[in-house]
C-alpha cells in the first residue's frame, strides 16, 4: 500500500525542527524520516563468524574505497539533508587507518548528533584513545557469546579475555556510550542470555540480540539456527525487565531495564511484522552506492558526485531516490536482495 502524503507533512519535512531550523530531511513516501546514515568504511574484514564469512574474506581488500576527501563530501550533503546520527561500518572500520580522521569529519559536520562506529572489538585497546580524541559518541562491540569457546567457535578468534579487559578500561577511561551486539541463534540464545545478564548486572552497557537474518551466503546455517526472539521477551517479561519507549534517533532495539541491573537489555526483530515502519536509516559502501534497504536487490551509485565534490548533485539524487525506497525487506519470503554477507553493508 503506498501511503500518501499531504502538505502539511511535507511542509513539516522540510521545515524540520528537531533541533534546528529550516533544515530539510529527507523523508520516503511511507513518511518516514531518513536521519540516519550507516556508512561502511570498507568492506573488508578480519573475523571469520560464521554466519557471515566463515571462510574469512575472499580475495585482497579492495583498492578502491571512498577517499577522505570524498566521504567529507558524502557526509556534507548528508547532513544538510538533515542526518542527525551516523554510523561507520564495515567489514570492519578499524582496518581503515584513517578512521580517526573519519569520526573526526562526520563529528564536525552541523547538524550531526551522534557518531557511532560498530566493531569487532579486534585490538579494542588500541584505538581507545583515538576514539576519545575523534570526539567519538558511541561504540558498538559484537560478542555473540560470552563463553570463550563459543566466542572461538563463532568467530574463529581467540579474543574474548582481553577484548573484555578493553571494554572495560573503555568504560573507565571514557565517556563513549557502549552497547554490546550479539547475534540470537537457536543454540546459542537462552545459554547466552545467562551469561549477558551477569555481565550487565553491574555495567552500564546495553546488550542486544539480533534475530539471526538469512542472506544469500548463509541459508544453511540460517535454516537450522534462525529463531525469534518471543520466547526470550517473555522470559524477560516475567523476570521484571520492562521494555522502554523509543526515542526518535534509536537504532532498530526495543531496550528492556530491570531495577536491579545497571545494564540493558535490548532486543532486534527483524522478522517481526512492522520492524520497517520505524526505518530511519539510509546505507552507504564502502565505495559510494546507496543501498537504500538493507536487503534492496539494487544500489545507486554516488561516487561521481562525490569525486566531483558535486553536493548540489548529490542532495537532488538522495532526495530523488526518496519515493523508491521501499516500505520493507522480503526475508519473510526469504529474498536477502543484493545481501550476499552483512560485511558488504554492515548490517
Ligand atoms: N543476522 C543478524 N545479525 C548479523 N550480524 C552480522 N550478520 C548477521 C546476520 N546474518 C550482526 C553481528 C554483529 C553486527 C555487526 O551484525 O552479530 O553484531
Ligand atoms: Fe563477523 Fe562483522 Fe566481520 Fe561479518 S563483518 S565476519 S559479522 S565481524
Amino acid at each position: 500500500m503506498q501511503a500518501t502524503i499531504n502538505a502539511l507533512e511535507v511542509e513539516n519535512a522540510l521545515l524540520y525542527t528537531g533541533q534546528r531550523t529550516n533544515v530539510p530531511v529527507l523523508m520516503d513516501s511511507f513518511a518516514r524520516r531518513l536521519t540516519y546514515l550507516r556508512f561502511s568504511v570498507t568492506d573488508f574484514c578480519n573475523f571469520r563468524c560464521n554466519y557471515c564469512l566463515p571462510n574469512g574474506y575472499q580475495g585482497q581488500r579492495p583498492k578502491n574505497e571512498l577517499t577522505l576527501a570524498e566521504i567529507a563530501f558524502l557526509f556534507e550533503g548528508f547532513a544538510q539533508l538533515g542526518t542527525q546520527k551516523i554510523r561507520l561500518t564495515g567489514g570492519e572500520p578499524t582496518i581503515r587507518s584513517d578512521l580517526i580522521d573519519i569520526i573526526a569529519l562526520a563529528k564536525q559536520q552541523t547538524g550531526i548528533e551522534t557518531v557511532a562506529v560498530s566493531s569487532n572489538g579486534y585490538k579494542l585497546g588500541k584505538h581507545i584513545a583515538g576514539f576519545r580524541a575523534a570526539g567519538l559518541t558511541q561504540l558498538n562491540i559484537s560478542i555473540d557469546s560470552f563463553d570463550p569457546f563459543m566466542f572461538k567457535q563463532i568467530t574463529g578468534f581467540d579474543i574474548l579475555p582481553q577484548l573484555l579487559k578493553d571494554i572495560d578500561a573503555l568504560l573507565d577511561t571514557t565517556d563513549i556510550r557502549l552497547k554490546i551486539n550479539g547475534i540470537l541463534t537457536a543454540s546459542n540464545g537462552m545459554d547466552n542470555l545467562a551469561l549477558v545478564l551477569d555481565y550487565i548486572k553491574h555495567r552500564p552497557v546495553t546488550y542486544r540480540f539480533i534475530e539471526f537474518m538469512q542472506t544469500s551466503d548463509n541459508r544453511q546455517l540460517f535454516f537450522t539456527e534462525h529463531t525469534r526472539a518471543v520466547a526470550m521477551k517473555h522470559y524477560l517479561l516475567m523476570q521484571g525487565w520492562q521494555p522502554l519507549t523509543r526515542t526518535s534517533d534509536a537504532g532498530p532495539a526495543t531496550e528492556y531495564a530491570h531495577p536491579d541491573y545497571v545494564g540493558r537489555i535490548g532486543i532486534i526483530e527483524p522478522y517481526a511484522a512492522h520492524f520497517c515502519e520505524s526505518c530511519n536509516r539510509l546505507r552507504v559502501s564502502s565505495v559510494g552506492k546507496v543501498h537504500l534497504c538493507l536487503f534492496d536487490s539494487s544500489h545507486y551509485d554516488l561516487r561521481p558526485l562525490l569525486a566531483a565534490g558535486d553536493i548540489a548533485g548529490l542532495k537532488d539524487v538522495l532526495q530523488g531516490l526518496m519515493p523508491i525506497k521501499p516500505e520493507h525487506h522480503l526475508l519473510t519470503e526469504h529474498n536477502s536482495g543484493l545481501m550476499t554477507n552483512l560485511s558488504l553493508v554492515g548490517g
